[in-house]
């Protein structure tokens, strides 16, 4: 049976960023671990995800199928997710924002029951590799960690490894640390 890995990659600098290249990395790592893998890549820098707003909602009330359709069928079939996501303003790239207003649907994949919100997504597992120009892991700048985990957890993803790329813009020293730390965190994970 095969292994479906979802890639979404939300660097605005598409495959050059860092983050995409960190995923690149994890995502041969898995291939190599496993002939079974199969792996979909959703691209947020090419593959425009817009807004979501009343007239997407409208849509889906009347049945006519959407990308939002697609992208929750991308998600469901996933045993792995692997994410980039790059800190742009203290928080996820406008597009990933975007991409998790578009998978998170009520009924779908969550639901309010008597004991308050339930995940539908569940078995899964998920990698974020998140890149910083600074230093911010555990502390009160980091809006974007906190965020994840909570939106992921919200609809049933709550096996989600954190993988960090810190002080990209702090001077070559620093890059190639952070870098290095990454790629040491990548080295020990399997799908
Ligand atoms: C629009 C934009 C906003 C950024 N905001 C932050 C920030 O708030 N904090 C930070 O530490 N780095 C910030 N950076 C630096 C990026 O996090 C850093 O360049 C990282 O390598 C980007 O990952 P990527 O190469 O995968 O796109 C920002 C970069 C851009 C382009």
């Amino acid at each position: 049976m095969s292994h479906n890995v979802l890639y979404v990659e939300s660097s605005i600098f598409g495959a050059q960023g860092v983050s995409s290249q960190l995923a690149a990395d994890l995502l041969q790592q898995l291939r190599s671990q496993s002939p079974d893998v199969v792996v979909t890549e959703r691209q947020l820098r090419s593959d425009t995800i817009p807004h979501f707003d009343a007239s997407t909602i409208g849509a889906i009330t009347e049945g006519k199928a959407t990308l939002a359709d697609e992208l929750i069928a991308e998600v469901q079939a996933a045993d792995t997710l692997i994410i980039g996501a790059p800190m742009y303003n203290f928080g996820v790239p406008t597009q990933l924002k975007a991409w998790f207003d578009h998978i998170a649907r009520a009924g779908v994949t969550f639901r309010y029951t008597a004991n308050g919100a339930e995940g539908l997504l569940k078995n899964k597992r998920a990698y974020v590799i998140t890149s910083r120009g600074g230093i911010h892991k555990d502390s009160v700048s980091d809006a974007e960690v906190p965020f994840l985990r909570n939106i992921l957890g919200f609809v049933g993803i709550t096996d989600v490894t954190f993988i960090y790329a810190e002080g990209l813009n702090m001077g070559d020293e620093y890059r190639e640390n952070g870098i290095s730390a990454a790629k040491e965190q990548i080295a020990v994970l399997a799908a």
